[in-house]
């Protein structure tokens, strides 16, 4: 079976196609990074009218790069939410559209499990059940996934996702849109002992985490460096990027492992634009091999948003398939709501 995926949730957009034999035979994307930038942050409107502009040549270029045409497509998948309404109307509309004029079924998938089960797009494929770390722009969950649609929220975050927390800590650090790649980039540089900032919940009981309070740590830290030195200079601003980075890794890491004990499992799989982060993976890496439990993580470019993992869902989820027609969008929805594939 042929599925044509396509993601237009936020600020990329994404088409693939995944064929149940032979695997993911095409992925194109486009992201809007760009043109936000001059915003610092994502225009809901500009988002949802660059969607319109690219979905159609993303969606020709993945047939010219599988080589296959519209008549071969079984079945479109599409994002449903949860994410900025008018962006995701973009994507259903079309796919709806595309899939009635083709007389094909469409699946509405859910955003985070295309996250969730991206890792199984990887060379290494972890076998259920697993444990889950999503870490992206809006959410951080660490989920027992016990088979596609079988989803237990163990622990989240109670504030800010740990994306957001790199993307407003870049912003405050006077660094440009969207920051938390770079911010990691500079952390890279830096002395991770020059600098220590708390360590939110490391030692609480349940799995939960709260990020917003390191913003305003990092903010008192900078002010701090400022009234010493006059200034923040290149290196000082790499340190504190450090020293943000070594405390939002150590809290995840550590809650990743009381998890796997908790609850007895013996792998765990990153997903999430948080999951491209260098410093998190060598932890992680790290601190799974020493306790004997494996660690899987997708493709470096399916961290973030893209139609791969929208594909790949839907194709684990064709049961559910109903005719093209009548739509909603689900701006908001919660994963663990979703019926067993
Ligand atoms: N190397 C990195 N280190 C740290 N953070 C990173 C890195 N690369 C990407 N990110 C962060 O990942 C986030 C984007 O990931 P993703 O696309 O999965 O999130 P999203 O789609 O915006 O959110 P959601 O899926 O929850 O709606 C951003 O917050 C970005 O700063
Ligand atoms: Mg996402």
């Amino acid at each position: 079976m042929l599925v044509l995926g396509i993601e237009s949730s936020c600020d990329e957009t994404g088409v693939a196609l995944y064929d149940t034999e032979r695997g993911l035979i095409a992925d194109q994307l486009h992201s809007q990074m760009a043109m936000h930038a001059e915003y610092g942050g994502v225009v809901p409107e500009l988002a949802s009218r660059d969607h319109i502009r690219r979905v159609r040549p993303l969606t020709d270029a993945c047939l010219a790069e599988a080589g296959v045409s519209l008549q071969d497509i079984d079945a479109i998948a599409y994002t449903q939410g949860p994410g900025l309404g008018g962006a995701l109307l973009v994507g259903a509309s079309y796919a709806n559209a595309l899939a009635y004029g083709l007389g094909k079924p469409v699946i509405a998938v859910h955003h985070l499990e295309g996250h969730l089960l991206s890792p199984l797009l990887a060379e290494q494929r972890p076998d259920f059940p697993f444990l889950a770390l999503l870490v992206s722009g809006g959410h951080t969950q660490i989920m027992a996934v016990r088979g596609v649609g079988q989803y237990e929220i163990l622990g989240e975050t109670l504030d800010d996702a740990a994306g957001e927390a790199f993307d407003k800590t870049a912003k405050l650090l006077g660094l440009p849109y969207p920051g938390g790649p770079l911010l990691s980039r500079l952390a890279e540089e830096g002395d991770p002992t020059r600098f220590e900032l708390p360590r939110p919940m490391l030692h609480s009981a349940n799995l939960d985490m709260s990020f917003s309070g390191l913003k305003t740590a990092v903010l008192m830290l900078s002010k701090q460096v400022e009234a010493e030195h006059g200034s923040i200079d290149e290196q000082a601003r790499k340190d504190i990027c450090r020293a943000f980075q070594e405390a939002i890794v150590e809290v995840l890491v550590s809650k990743c492992i009381k998890a796997l004990k908790q609850t007895g499992m013996q792998r765990i799989v990153v997903a999430g634009g948080v999951g491209a982060n260098k410093q998190l993976r060598a932890a992680l890496d790290d601190a799974t091999r020493r306790r004997q439990y494996q660690v899987f993580y997708p493709p470096l470019k399916l961290c973030t948003d893209n139609g791969a993992m929208i594909a790949f869902a839907g194709a684990m989820r064709l049961k559910y398939a109903t005719p093209a027609g009548g739509f909603t969008v689900k701006p908001r929805w919660e994963l663990s709501s979703l019926p067993a594939a």
